[in-house]
């Protein structure tokens, strides 16, 4: 071999190990539980529909659990309603032509009717709770004519479509 087809060889060769060791040796990125950037959000945020599909169901057990006065599962249910809510702030601060920020609409429609709601919880009174909860209901479904998706209609639940939760106390 002549000097110089050696020489070629070596960097060949040298280029080959560093190319592997780039692929092989680059650091794993430590493990994080925070949204870091744009484009994860975008892969591993739920869309504003999905997020209603949570609190569809938030809603449907409230009734159920109000209904059965289990005003413990009652109380949780109403708060994992209303981090859905926030996480609508959070995350979904504008959305599709909605002109009113969902800042300004989520309080707006919800804020005063979850807030009874949660005094009738407390005072274990069920009368309180059904027209707060009718409230409720009422401001999903004011905020759906607000934003033109008056279409989605939210009624009380007349029976569980959970067959594996219970509700009764
Ligand atoms: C801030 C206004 C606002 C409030 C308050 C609100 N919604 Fe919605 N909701 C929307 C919008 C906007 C959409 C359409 C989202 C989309 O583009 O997919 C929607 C969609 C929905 C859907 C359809 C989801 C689907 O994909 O099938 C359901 C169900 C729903 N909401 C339930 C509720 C319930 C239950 C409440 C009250 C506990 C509620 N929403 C309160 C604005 C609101």
């Amino acid at each position: 071999m002549t000097t110089a087809r050696t020489a070629l060889v070596f960097s060949i060769v040298a280029v080959a190990l560093s190319a592997a060791s780039y692929f092989h040796g680059r650091p794993a990125a430590p493990p994080s539980d925070k949204v870091t950037t744009e484009d994860e959000r975008a892969g591993y945020l739920p869309g504003l529909g999905e997020i209603m599909t949570q609190q569809q169901m938030r809603h449907a057990k409230l009734a159920l659990a109000g209904a059965a006065g289990n005003w413990d599962l009652a109380a949780y249910e109403l708060e994992e309603l209303g981090e859905g809510f926030d996480d609508i702030v959070t995350f979904h601060p504008i959305h599709k032509n909605i002109k009113q920020s969902l800042t300004e609409l989520v309080p707006q429609f919800t804020k005063a009717p979850v807030e009874s709601l949660e005094e009738a919880i407390k005072a274990k009174d069920m009368d309180k709770f059904n027209t707060a909860f009718d409230a409720v209901t009422a401001g999903c479904n004011a905020c759906h004519q607000a934003t033109e998706f008056g279409f989605n209609v939210v009624i009380r639940p007349a029976n569980s479509p959970f067959p594996n939760q219970q509700f009764a106390p």
